[in-house]
């Protein structure tokens, strides 16, 4: 059967630990030799774009980027079909659309794996970089806190169920109007967890592990900015809030950042920030991801 991957909780969560015990193979399965795997981008992409292209070289295949305009999703023709078509050629399809259905209509089209590289409800290729990110610094998860401050977004909702899958405590601070509606609290409690909600960045962060966040206005909000900006004005990260933290806890960050809305430069740049060894797993984690979809081992 066609494993499809659109949330982090479509793998068990002995799945879960199968994909990143793969991620942190150096020598993978070349699972997509003489396979190309079709990347298409209805939005702006640096981290998902290369970190996919380049997990696909490793496994042997050969990526194809393709941009909207080239296909037109549902405006040139049936994201069906669009799908239909690039299973004739490739081995896998990543897709980062607006609506999350757009890829869920796309995989029951075909008999290829496809691979979720963002929707509006979830991001679980980000999610599973960050669990990785987070047992390199830690080894065990199980009990450790993470603090998610900021807009309760398709981050925040992916990352919320992968914490929950590894027995992580996960919070999250962000102003009324910006939290999780029932059907996300109702998919990361159906993992086992109940989500602290709060309203306040310091209670949240008092005491955890991991502090993390997203910028406050994702791609597809632009006109929502400058409400977005006065909603979020007491949620900024800064030097200050890092202090809550427990005395090895770490700063996370999905990225693009905006420097002095949902985070300062110095912690972005400070020593508690894992940014970079985060962004450098996404390929891992992917990696890892397509080995276990195309049944490698
Ligand atoms: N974090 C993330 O998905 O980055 P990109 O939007 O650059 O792919």
């Amino acid at each position: 059967m066609t494993r499809h991957f659109f949330e982090v909780d479509d793998l068990s969560r002995d799945e879960l630990q199968q994909v990143l015990a793969y991620a942190a193979d150096p020598y993978p399965s070349k699972v997509l030799d003489g396979l190309g795997m079709a990347l298409l981008f209805e939005k702006p992409s640096a981290r998902t774009r290369n970190s996919m292209e380049m997990a696909v070289v490793q496994l042997g295949g050969h990526p194809v980027t393709i941009r909207p305009d080239e296909v037109g999703l549902d405006t040139r023709e049936p994201a069906e079909d669009v799908a239909r078509t690039l299973a004739c050629y490739h081995g896998a399809i990543g897709a980062r659309v607006f609506e999350h259905s757009k890829i869920e209509r796309m995989a029951a089209a075909v008999d290829v794996p496809v691979v979720n590289m963002l929707s509006d409800e979830s991001h679980p290729l980000q999610a599973l970089a960050d669990i990785l990110t987070m047992q390199q610094e830690f080894g065990d998860l199980g009990g450790k806190a993470v603090a998610y401050v900021g807009d309760a977004n398709n981050v925040a909702r992916s990352l919320a169920i992968a914490c929950a899958m590894t027995d992580m405590e996960f919070r999250i601070a962000s102003p009324a109007g910006y939290q999780f509606n029932d059907r996300d609290l109702d998919r990361i409690r159906a993992n086992g967890r109940e989500p602290m909600v709060t309203e306040s960045a310091t209670e949240a962060v008092a005491g955890a592990h991991v502090v993390y966040t997203d910028v406050w206005t994702s791609m597809g909000q632009e006109e929502e900015t400058r409400q977005r900006l006065d909603a979020f004005a007491e949620f900024t990260i800064d030097a200050a809030l890092m202090e809550g933290l427990e005395s090895d806890g770490i700063f996370m960050h999905c990225l693009p950042a905006h420097p002095g809305e949902e985070c300062t430069r110095d912690v972005l740049d400070g020593p508690q920030s894992r940014i970079w060894p985060q962004a450098q797993n996404r390929m891992h984690a992917a990696r890892g991801l397509l080995v276990f979809l195309l049944g490698g081992a």
